[in-house]
């Protein structure tokens, strides 16, 4: 019954399906390396996503790994066939989308390296739950690794509230997009009303005021859906263990560290937590976590725990982060500051640290082998020491959210060419909406001059020729061009 109604619910009002970067093949494969697993490379491997919706997560990965495989299964064939135009206008021939209720898959379907189920285990009924991870357990290879994530409690249960007055309010409504609009204007109304001055009040209101900044179809099957069933962490690896999948790591990494808590929060989770799970939990407890990105693995898969610089030797690498002063002297001991536009710091004073960190924010978004990066900063200091400083740095921004390291090099290119290129999924996306994926799998917002150039820029026009066609100044298509290269989606 409830399968029906959720196949019928994503059939009337399709999700706004999108890339998740903590989701992707290159990201998990990365985490587990870095955790002494060997999973398959990410350019010859099998993909299965869950719930895949109309392929918005799926289809980036792959025009990037043509090599590989990617499957997706979803029960809504309105997305299934959405997503299927696209693979169709893009000629991809490695994926496949398919239209049906995940628990018919059957050994036929094989082993695949890399599962991902976003946006799903919270929102289908438990049989469906049960189904997801035996799915995992059957049809992960053995260093295969799986992605799930789901709203987890404390933060949920402030967000139930504002559910269950939703649900409440449009109750006698069946039509999604009323009911979206009753709900938004029922939000807005009840915030305009709270005392902010209470902090009750004041936490209710925030987390309405969020909701009209939403999409209408994420406002719709999050919180005015049949089913959305929160977490605490420690259940949800709970239910892992029964099928015999061990917790990996947490898919945005920097929440497995603690530098966000205060050092009384620190020293309390060392007193009260004598395990990683019992850890993980209590920092939930302290962040009212909402939502969580885990990754699973096979229980008898040996993990190493005690992360080691070395391996980040192997690694491409990035970062955004831009030093907070406008000069940086790398030799003078002094502490520098970089900071990425979301706010992660790292703070150096060594040599090494701040001119690798100089040279990725001036190529950014281009990837750097460690190995590169190491020849370059060393040749400019003239040393033949710090190159495991530089690796342990690295790791330390990882575990900031400040550096990218991957296993893949993601293929962006910074450098305008004389006839400029972006990546086919962007050039389709940019026909109907503002928001496109670049090869780093992250979701940019392109300007309206941006999205008007961006289906034509497939190498075969000059800057002159774009200018013409759309009547625009050669400064503009300067400006846009740039624009593009610093979104990562031109590529060479
Ligand atoms: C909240 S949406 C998430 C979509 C997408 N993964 C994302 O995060 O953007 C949940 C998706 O799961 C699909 N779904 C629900 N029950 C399913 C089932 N039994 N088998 C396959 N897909 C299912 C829905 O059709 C919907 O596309």
């Amino acid at each position: 019954m409830i399968t029906a109604h959720l196949t019928q619910s994503y059939d009337e009002f399709p999700y706004y399906s999108r890339a998740f970067p903590e989701s992707h093949p290159a990201h998990l494969a990365t985490i587990g390396q870095l955790f002494g697993m060997s999973p398959a490379r990410v350019s010859e491997c099998r993909v299965l996503e869950l719930g895949c919706a109309s392929g918005g997560n799926l289809i980036p990965m792959a025009v990037a790994f043509p090599h590989s495989q990617f499957l997706g299964i979803d029960i809504s064939s309105e997305q299934v066939k959405q997503g299927k135009a696209q693979i169709q206008q893009l000629q991809l021939t490695n994926i496949a989308l398919v239209a049906d209720n995940l628990a018919t898959i059957d050994e036929s379907w094989g082993q695949f390296d890399y599962m991902i189920a976003h946006g799903v285990y919270s929102w289908v009924p438990e049989t469906i739950r049960e189904q997801i991870l035996r799915l995992c357990r059957n049809h992960l290879t053995e260093q295969g690794i799986a992605y799930i994530s789901y709203n987890t409690y404390p933060g949920w249960h402030l967000r139930e509230m504002v559910r269950d007055l939703l649900l409440y309010a449009t109750a006698d409504e069946t039509a999604p997009q009323q009911r979206v609009d009753t709900a938004k204007t029922i939000a807005r109304q009840f915030a305009s009303i709270c005392d902010s001055q209470q902090i009750e009040q004041h936490l209710f209101q925030q987390e309405l005021n969020r909701l009209q900044t939403q999409p209408d179809s994420h406002l719709f099957h999050e919180y005015l859906e049949a089913v959305n069933t929160p977490f605490y962490f420690h259940d949800f690896i709970n239910q892992a263990q029964h099928y015999h999948l061990q917790y990996l790591a947490d898919a945005l990494f920097s929440r497995m560290f603690e530098s966000d808590l205060s050092p009384q929060a620190q020293q309390m989770l060392q007193q009260l937590a004598p395990d990683l799970i019992t850890a993980e939990q209590y920092k939930d407890f302290f962040r009212n976590q909402k939502f969580r990105q885990t990754l699973l693995c096979h229980e008898d898969v040996k993990l190493e725990r005690y992360l080691k610089a070395e391996v980040v030797e192997p690694l491409m690498v990035a970062s955004s982060a831009q030093p907070t002063r406008d000069r940086v002297n790398v030799y003078d001991g002094t502490e520098v500051a970089f900071q990425t536009s979301k706010g992660a710091v790292l703070r150096s004073s060594n040599p090494v640290t701040k001119l690798a960190l100089s040279y990725l924010g001036q190529c950014y978004p281009e990837m750097m082998s460690f190995a590169q990066l190491w020849h370059q900063v060393q040749q400019d200091l003239g040393i033949t020491e710090g190159r495991k400083q530089l690796a342990t740095d690295l790791l330390r921004g990882f575990s900031v959210d400040l550096v990218t390291l991957s296993c893949e090099k993601a293929g962006c290119q910074k450098q305008v060419s004389n006839y400029p290129m972006a990546w086919s999924i962007a050039r389709q996306q940019a026909q109907f909406q503002s928001e496109v994926v670049n090869p780093h799998h992250q979701m940019v917002s392109v300007s309206p001059y941006a999205r008007q150039l961006l289906p034509y820029l497939d190498g075969r026009r000059d800057r002159a020729n774009l200018a013409q066609q759309f009547q625009l100044s050669a400064t503009t298509v300067e400006q846009t061009l740039a624009e593009l290269a610093q979104l990562g989606v031109l590529v060479s």
